[in-house]
């Protein structure tokens, strides 16, 4: 596996390697992982998910980060967080998904923490974004524990979604 670029209190942060690929496959093939992050998309076949996970690759090649696959201090596969790039405003998007059987731990809050510390030592950027569907609580939970900043309701993909943002610390 490849070393973590980023660790925290309980988790480690690595770029996905091509045989990662079923991993990536397991956690989004839950129907209760899909509930919000599929909503106005294309199904994630195994054409959308191959896709999906080569940006990841491709994405930290490029630039130094990437949704980052996500284990425990021993290795096992717990979901994965980090950063892709919004085309639609041009800006950096944090995200994270994990597995249902975790979900409540504090992982997304911890990963979401850690990514936004990390990334304004890493990269000269200024600010990044987070979103989620506006009737996920769950995820908004997450982002506003994580020290974001409500902007405001906006369609994607025809769906109701809040905006979120957090400024480089000064
Ligand atoms: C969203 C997700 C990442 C949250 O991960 P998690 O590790 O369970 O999150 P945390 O434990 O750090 O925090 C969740 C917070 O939401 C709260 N929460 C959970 N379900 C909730 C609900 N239905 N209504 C309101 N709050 C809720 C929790 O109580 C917790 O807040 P608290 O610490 O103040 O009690 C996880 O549910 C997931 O992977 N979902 C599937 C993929 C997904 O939707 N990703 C996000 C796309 S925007």
């Amino acid at each position: 596996m490849n070393p973590p670029v980023l660790v925290s209190d309980r988790l480690c942060f690595h770029p996905w390697e091509a045989e990662d690929f079923p991993l990536f496959t397991s956690l989004h093939s839950d129907p209760e992982v899909q509930h919000f992050l599929q909503m106005g998309d294309p199904p994630w076949d195994e054409a959308y998910l191959r896709a999906k996970f080569a940006d990841f690759l491709a994405d930290y090649t490029a630039h130094g980060w990437t949704k980052f696959k996500v284990t425990d201090r021993q290795g096992t596969f717990l979901g994965r967080a980090g950063f892709g790039w919004f085309p639609e405003t041009d800006e950096l998007e944090l995200g994270y998904s994990f597995k249902r059987a975790l979900w409540g731990r504090g992982y997304a809050t911890e990963a979401a923490y850690a990514l936004l510390g990390w990334i304004y030592k890493a990269k000269p950027i200024d600010h990044v974004i987070g979103f989620a569907v506006a009737e996920h609580a769950a995820s908004r939970r997450v982002l506003e524990k994580a020290g974001m900043s409500l902007t405001g309701i906006r369609d994607v993909d025809g769906i109701p979604n809040a905006f979120y943002r957090h400024d480089r610390p000064v």
